[in-house]
């Protein structure tokens, strides 16, 4: 007998083969002189139906079986007339592990995501995080073989770093010092020089200046990795791990990168659009049915297979910051900040440029200098930065990039100017005094991505074990 996969059985195996399934069992169902189990291997979204005619497994094994059992089942495919054009015949089960059924917490009902979430171990095998899990794959895939064919390298940036990228402040230390008994020095600051690296050091919250170092020599370079933000904001699109990816690329301004953005975001996309079909088509039921509950005015006006669609067949909207202040100062709709030029944008003004006024995907350009990086180019004017954020339905900012200052002596100027430490960025501000060029990039948050992909509510719920505020569990 073979040992198969479901979605190997449901896609090519033909009726009247013996087969041997693994899997852990959803459902259990009696009828008259019949028992219907129905298993999954997470390998589709789809679950086979085993058939078990009385007396071929002994009652006290059939009474074993339970919602969330793994089960070895060996049998013929025969013809069905349920959902799956065929179901496999039981000759014998075999037990791999039981799950006791007053305590296994995953039964075949609705659960919240809440409740699924202190249970991260456990929710892969439901219906939704099996497809969510499924899709992330095939994106992080995509995302490789975009980048491989387009003559970008993989570049590893360290997870550990001595610098700041984002000047953001929110960092996680990394340290073996003593946490009670640190040594001091003599001005009684901790003494980071006796610490593992003979200084303060901190997990990366961007690999992008390392990456810039890479790109002033390959050309173009993306990162893929995990980034750490400190941040404490309890909201349903920041965690404190997460991954991103940050393509950088030599002899590319403001408007390639642009181009470079859209271009990448539509091919990914496209291809869950088509390598992802019945578990997209799985969630787009899912997003149908949580829509429903939520009050008119908040109801997307697009299914999620839809939304999708529509990101990928139309351009994106290009704007700048200036031009959308004006737009949201005009708009009927009272904001709780307050917009005025020089005011960093809340996810508000984002999602009512993107979902109410343009009713599309939307990139805004050249932000006021002052809230944004310290790396980012200073424009003709002085006030303004060639930045970029792309902003999407549902999720406000899914990208920020930007063309970099390659000027060696306006760079150093900003740096000074946003207080970060030269000694800390020698080498960054070093590259600009050895064959400096012209070069821009941008940061993709994957689970931002993920999470407009599948059409879910919260971020938490779009990686398989998430850290945020007060949890690191799992
Ligand atoms: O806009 P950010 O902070 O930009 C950077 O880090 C640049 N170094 C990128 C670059 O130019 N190479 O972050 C980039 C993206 C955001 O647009 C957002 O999608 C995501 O990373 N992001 C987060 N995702 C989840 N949780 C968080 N706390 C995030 N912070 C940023
Ligand atoms: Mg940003």
């Amino acid at each position: 007998m073979r040992k198969i996969y479901i979605k190997e059985i449901l896609e090519s195996t033909s009726v009247g083969s013996d087969v041997v399934v693994r899997g852990w069992v959803r459902t259990k169902r009696n009828s008259k002189n019949v028992t219907f189990i129905n298993v999954s291997d997470g390998t589709t979204i789809h679950t086979i139906q085993a058939v078990v005619e009385a007396e071929t497994i002994s009652d006290d094994l059939l009474a074993k079986i339970n919602t969330g059992a793994c089960l070895e089942i060996q049998g013929q495919l025969i013809a069905s007339q349920g959902t799956q054009k065929v179901e496999v015949a039981v000759k014998n089960i075999i037990i791999l592990g039981e799950a006791d059924a007053e305590k296994y917490p995953i039964q075949p009902k609705k659960h919240s995501f809440e409740f699924l979430r202190e249970k991260a171990h456990l929710r892969p095998r439901t219906n939704t995080f099996g497809a969510i899990l499924r899709i992330r794959h095939a994106l992080a895939f995509a995302i490789h073989n975009y980048f491989n064919d387009h003559g970008f390298f993989y570049l590893h940036t360290p997870i550990i770093t001595g610098s700041d990228a984002e000047d953001a402040g929110e960092m996680f230390r990394v340290t073996t010092l003593d946490a009670t008994n640190p040594p001091k020095t003599e001005e009684g600051k901790i003494d980071y020089s006796q610490d593992f690296f003979g200084k303060e050091t901190n997990l990366t919250v961007s690999g992008q200046l390392e990456g810039e170092l890479g790109a002033m020599a390959l050309s173009k370079i993306y990162t893929f990795g995990p980034t750490f933000r400190a941040e404490n904001s309890n909201t349903s699109r920041h965690l404190a791990e997460f991954w991103m990816i940050e393509p950088e690329v030599a002899f590319n301004d403001l408007v390639d990168n642009m181009d470079l953005a859209e271009d990448f975001l539509k091919y990914l996309i496209n291809y869950a659009l088509s390598h992802c079909k019945e578990d997209l088509e799985f969630l787009d039921k899912r997003f149908a049915e949580e829509e429903k509950q939520k009050p008119t005015q908040e109801r997307s006006e697009l299914g999620l297979l839809d939304k999708l669609k529509f990101c990928v067949e139309n351009e994106f909207q290009r704007m700048t910051y200036t031009e959308a202040i004006e737009i949201l100062k005009t708009a009927k709709k009272k904001f709780q900040y307050p917009v005025d030029w020089g005011t960093d944008l809340q996810s508000e003004h984002e999602r009512y440029l993107v979902e109410k006024h343009f009713k599309k995907p939307v990139i805004l350009t050249d932000y006021p200098e002052h809230i944004k990086a310290f790396y980012m180019k200073l424009s003709e004017d002085g006030k303004t930065v060639r930045a970029m954020d792309v902003l999407f339905p549902g999720i406000g900012e899914i990208i920020g990039g930007s063309q970099r200052e390659e000027n060696y002596d306006k760079l150093k100027k900003r740096a000074h100017q946003f207080g970060i430490e030269e000694e800390s960025i020698w080498w960054y501000l070093e590259t600009r005094q050895f064959g400096t060029c012209p070069h821009a990039g941008f940061g993709l948050g994957f689970e931002r991505l993920v999470l407009f992909v599948t059409g879910m509510g919260n971020i938490r719920d779009v990686i398989p074990f998430p850290r945020y505020p007060k949890s690191a569990e799992f």
